[in-house]
């Protein structure tokens, strides 16, 4: 059995209501509990903790392997295109993790294009909505089984 932390950044809160056009109606509690149910039918334990604050998620972050997570799902919000802080944390805790992103960021702005995650990822998952929620704790699941 492992531990799983399933990490949201900014406005991730809002989701159900925040631009549905864009992220969906899903709320995080229902994507949450899901991505719980999933990592339990697997044998595993999955987490979820939802920030405003980059200083919270990098305290979650440093936390993580004293508590015995081993792999991390991450939504970093806006915080992927500008935070070189909260990688420089999941590089410093050595936890491997997967980015997903509900929109497909190659398809928007510019300046969503960049992300500050994606080369130190296991994977990303981007553009299939609250389904890469789904995704990214089925391919958690087999990366623990591969590195046990
Ligand atoms: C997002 C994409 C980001 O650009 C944006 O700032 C978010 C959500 C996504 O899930 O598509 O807050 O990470």
């Amino acid at each position: 059995m492992a531990r799983v932390l399933l990490l949201n950044g900014p406005n991730l809160n809002l989701l159900g209501t925040r631009e549905p056009g864009i992220y969906g109606t899903e709320t995080l509690e229902s994507i949450e509990k899901r991505a719980a149910e999933l990592a339990r039918e697997a044998g595993h334990e999955l987490l979820a903790f939802q920030s405003n604050a980059e200083a919270e998620l990098i305290g979650r972050i440093q936390r993580a392997s004293a508590e015995g997570i081993g792999f991390l799902i991450f939504n970093p919000g806006a915080f992927t295109h500008t935070s070189i802080a909260l990688r420089d944390a999941i590089v410093g805790v050595r936890l491997p993790f997967i980015e997903v992103h509900l929109s497909n960021l190659q398809a928007r702005e510019p300046f969503r294009r960049h992300s500050y995650f994606t080369d130190i990822a296991v994977g990303s998952i981007a553009g299939l909505g609250a389904f890469g929620y789904e995704l990214a704790v089925r391919a958690a699941v087999r990366q623990l089984a591969r590195s046990s």
